[in-house]
């Protein structure tokens, strides 16, 4: 049977993927917000996942506001990347895992959520930024994992609580557990922390409320479905809306975690960025 390792949330925003493409790793802008990243190698190279879920949101790419999934799956053999207008290297397509796609819709609709299933899917820098800050020159480092995209809606209202995404979360770990196959998997959660990209409030951020979420989500997760959605965009941001996918991830953990690493680091471009390692119990 599969097994889950741990999760890995980070912020996913585009500039982080322009400083990649030119090396900035120790400029001194960008060094602290890299420097939460060599520990995570390390975690990666020591267990080497097979899979990949990685749970982030469309901005606009994938899907847009006419058709917007509350919840999407992907199902198919690859995921391309495609221009948004932000500069970035589009980058090669990422390997699927349909086998494993269909296995997590087939368990997940029958614990009675409702999932978009996509046989094609083209993936965002909420996708593969994350891919590239945890496994160097993806898709082609040597480790890559086979992987699974989720997409939360988080930009069209009304979105999913905070309580459904770790409902979600606590769903897909079922999912997970039951793949029939020896498998090693690793579940992301990007977005976040608090940033606010529009309107009066752009460059918002709420250290005070990031560190409450940071120090919930470890241990008492259940706490923080307290807030409400309106609460959520008051405290963190419109687009602060992001940590639903950290809540996600949480959820397919379990309640035996070990925090392995955490980074946090104000502002990268708008967004008070974060980085959070947790390794699940054997
Ligand atoms: C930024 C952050 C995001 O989460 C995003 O999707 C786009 C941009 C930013 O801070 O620039
Ligand atoms: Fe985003």
């Amino acid at each position: 049977m599969a097994k889950i390792l741990g999760g890995i949330t980070t912020s996913h925003i585009p500039a982080v993927g322009n400083a990649i493409q030119n090396e900035l790793y120790d400029d001194p802008y960008w060094k602290p917000f890299f420097d939460g990243y060599p520990k995570v190698h390390a975690w990666i190279a020591e267990h080497k996942p097979d899979y990949c879920i990685n749970i982030y949101n469309d901005h606009g790419l994938g899907f847009f506001l006419d058709q917007m999934p509350t919840f999407a799956i992907g199902a198919a053999h690859e995921y391309r990347n495609e221009d948004e207008g932000w500069g970035l290297p589009s980058l090669d397509p990422f390997p699927g895992a349909p086998e494993l796609s269909w296995h997590i819709i087939e368990s997940m609709v029958a614990d009675e959520f409702d999932i978009t299933s996509c046989q094609e899917l083209a993936v965002d820098h909420g996708f593969v930024v994350p891919m590239q800050l945890f496994w160097p020159g993806a898709p082609h480092h040597p480790d890559m994992p086979r992987t699974v995209p989720i997409s939360a809606n988080t930009v069209q209202h009304p979105i999913p609580t905070l309580k459904r995404a770790l409902a979600f979360g606590r769903a897909l770990r079922k999912a997970l557990l039951s793949f029939p196959e020896d498998a090693k998997i690793v579940v992301l959660g990007t977005g976040g922390l608090s940033h606010q990209l529009d309107g009066q409030r752009a460059g918002f951020i709420n250290k005070e409320f990031d560190q409450y979420c940071l120090d919930n989500i470890v241990h008492n997760p259940d706490e923080l479905t307290k807030i409400s959605r309106l609460e959520l965009v008051e405290k963190a941001g419109a687009q602060g809306t992001e940590f639903l996918m950290w809540m996600m991830m949480r959820g397919a953990l379990g309640d035996d975690v070990t925090e392995i690493t955490r980074n946090y680091h104000i502002p990268i471009s708008n967004t008070a960025a974060g980085t959070l390692l947790l390794e699940c119990a054997a």
